[in-house]
């Protein structure tokens, strides 16, 4: 026998890199699972799925948040930008010095991070070791790539991040 949803289906539409989205299942899924699994947009990476990790950083109206710990009915009307957002063609400036330090090892971590640095550039705009620090704590990697990651962060605040 086919079991029964006891989830209320209800449309929730959600701005995502521009475009309207709509999604109609349970409005408690967390949007991490809604951006991956149902929009595709894979970029977004699954850590910890208990907000401990970071790998899951998307921006909510401008903001580093984790997409893990939101769900799909809080993220509702917001603005939300993925990885695969942040820029037409990777060329945002964080990107680029990303690619310019070679910061990537095994990658899981990095659109994450990438994520967690344009946000903290759009608060700061010069910041010192002690900011990038603070604003990257959460994101972790397992590959040790953080002090590349300090030195791209202070290239992309050079080239106005
Ligand atoms: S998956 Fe969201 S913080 Fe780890
Ligand atoms: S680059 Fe491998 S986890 Fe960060």
């Amino acid at each position: 026998m086919e079991r029964q949803r006891t989830v209320e289906q209800k449309d929730i539409v959600l701005d995502v890199n521009g475009e309207k989205r709509t999604y109609r299942d349970d409005p408690d899924m967390p949007l991490l699972w809604v951006l991956r699994d149902v929009l595709d947009l894979p970029g977004t990476k699954y850590g910890c799925g208990i907000g401990s990790c970071g790998a899951c950083t998307v921006h909510i109206d401008g903001a580093a948040a984790r997409s893990c710990q939101v769900s799909a009915a809080e993220a509702a009307g917001k603005k939300i930008t993925t990885i695969e957002g942040l820029s037409k063609d990777g060329d945002h400036p964080v990107q680029q010095a990303w690619m310019e330090e070679g910061v990537s090892q095994c990658g899981y971590c990095q659109p994450g991070q990438i994520m967690a640095a344009a946000a903290l550039l759009t608060q700061i705009k010069k910041p010192t070791d002690a900011d990038i620090d603070k604003a990257m704590s959460g994101n972790l990697c397992r590959c040790g790539t953080y002090p590349r990651i300090r030195r791209a962060i202070h290239a992309a605040a050079q080239k106005g991040g």
